[in-house]
């Protein structure tokens, strides 16, 4: 099985290798090819991957290279793990919002919306490349805004699938509060991509019993503060928003918040000079703890999981994936990308009937549902109105003036990512 990281230089691989290396039962990888323009920062990342797939006496082998079309040839999957423009585009996306009074972050809000307009023209040239080498290749998303993106690439007819972390770090994070295994949790997962709840914690299945209301009582305050939101609010709620939920519920705090503290990309930079140097000590041959500090932690067993079950070697049948709503959620297009349970298997993955959404939630689902429509439009064909169209209809925006302050900024700051601006 040949399987290709595009990013795969990426400070989050050895991660990823990690994963296969510990599954590999699951997942028989022969050949891992690791592609990437930075050909300085590649080397490094693909000399850990050698160590620690040697260091677990994987036979698979690693190859790295900057040549994307033979990176893909004959590749079984793909997975895309790239930022265009790298920390120094995400530090923008993070930090000009904030000069309108409005949050600064990566995938929500304006800095989402640029993130997006950066990535998806970029991800459907990779995807095509892919479809011409392989069309059968399956296509892993985990590059950000991945809801849109997904989006993006199911329309252009591609075999993607879309992932994010948050489900399974609550996964692993409630088993532990459980004192269950991860395996034996069955999250009911609703909502998109970094904009979800978890209206329900099942032992077992989909069909086991429900405990959150007993996590709630016996952990509120744990979970409560993880999420960084006053408990009460947690227990009127009586479910568990993800943390990008905070942008939202909490949104004049965190801007006050981020206003004062560095961005999360100059942070991020930071852990990366650190990695880059740990993973250039030919001596280590095993993932470093420092890692753990990232966002993506789990991303690797996530990713490990979807690959093995799109690829028919097994893995777990129930997984939270990205793929089009068709129905599940009534309330949205079917061709919305939700973020839902899904039976996933090799025929791709197939959203699991989900309960009726309280309108709580599926009022703020179906404005972000529209927010995205407006954004891969943008992203697809251009404009200014389009960006201003876009940005009017985040509910975090809004404003007609803000609208406005904030489509000049993004066009400013990303001239030389966008090809028509
Ligand atoms: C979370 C999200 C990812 C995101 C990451 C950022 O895990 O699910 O979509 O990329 O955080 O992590 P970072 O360490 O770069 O802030
Ligand atoms: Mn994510």
């Amino acid at each position: 099985m040949k399987l290709t990281v595009v990013g795969g230089g990426s400070t989050y691989t050895p991660e990823l290798v990690d994963g296969f290396a510990r599954l590999r039962d699951t997942l028989p990888v022969e050949e891992l090819v690791l592609v990437d323009p930075a050909a300085e920062r590649l080397e490094l990342v693909g000399g850990l991957a050698r160590r620690i797939l040697a260091r677990q006496g994987h036979p698979g082998r690693v190859v790295t290279t900057g040549d994307l079309d033979r990176a893909v040839e004959g590749a079984d999957a793909v997975l895309l793990q790239l930022r265009v423009g790298g920390q120094a585009a995400r530090n923008e996306d993070e930090t000009w919002p904030l000069e309108c009074g409005c949050v600064g972050q990566e995938t929500t809000g304006a800095g989402g919306l640029a993130k997006a307009l950066r990535t998806v023209p970029v991800v459907l040239d990779i995807a095509e490349r892919v479809r011409r080498a392989n069309p059968h290749a399956w296509i892993i998303d985990f590059t950000n805004p991945v809801g849109i993106v997904t989006r993006a690439l199911l329309q252009a007819g591609h075999r993607a699938v879309g992932l994010c972390n948050v489900a399974i770090g609550f996964q692993r994070r409630f088993a532990g509060l459980l004192g269950v295994s991860p395996s034996d949790v069955h999250l009911d997962h609703v909502g998109l991509n970094h904009l979800t709840w978890e209206t329900g914690v099942r032992l077992g299945g989909p069909e086991g019993e429900n405990v959150l209301p007993k996590l709630l009582a016996e952990h509120g305050e744990t979970i409560a503060d993880s999420l960084r939101l006053p408990r009460p609010v947690l227990d009127r709620l009586g479910v568990v928003p993800s943390y990008y939920l905070r942008y939202f519920y909490a949104h004049d705090e965190v801007v006050r918040e981020l206003r004062t503290k560095p961005s999360r990309a100059a942070e991020v930079a930071e852990m990366e000079r650190e990695l880059l140097r740990m993973y250039a000590d030919p001596g280590l041959d095993e993932k470093p703890e420092l890692l753990a500090r990232r966002g993506g932690a789990y991303y690797s067993e996530a990713a490990v999981d979807l690959a093995a079950a799109l690829l028919g070697g097994g893995g777990s049948t129930y997984q939270v994936v990205n793929t089009y709503n068709r129905g599940t959620l009534p309330f949205l297009p079917d061709d919305a990308v939700v973020e839902v349970q899904a039976a996933v298997g090799a025929q791709g993955a197939a959203p699991l009937p989900v309960a009726e959404v309280d309108p709580l939630y599926a009022g703020l689902m179906a404005n972000v549902t529209a927010y995205e429509d407006l954004a891969l439009e943008a992203a697809l064909r251009g404009g200014r109105e389009r960006v201003f169209r876009a940005l009017l209809a985040h509910p975090l925006v809004a404003q007609y003036e803000y609208a406005d302050a904030l489509t000049d900024r993004l066009l400013a700051h990303n001239r030389e990512h966008l090809a028509w601006a």
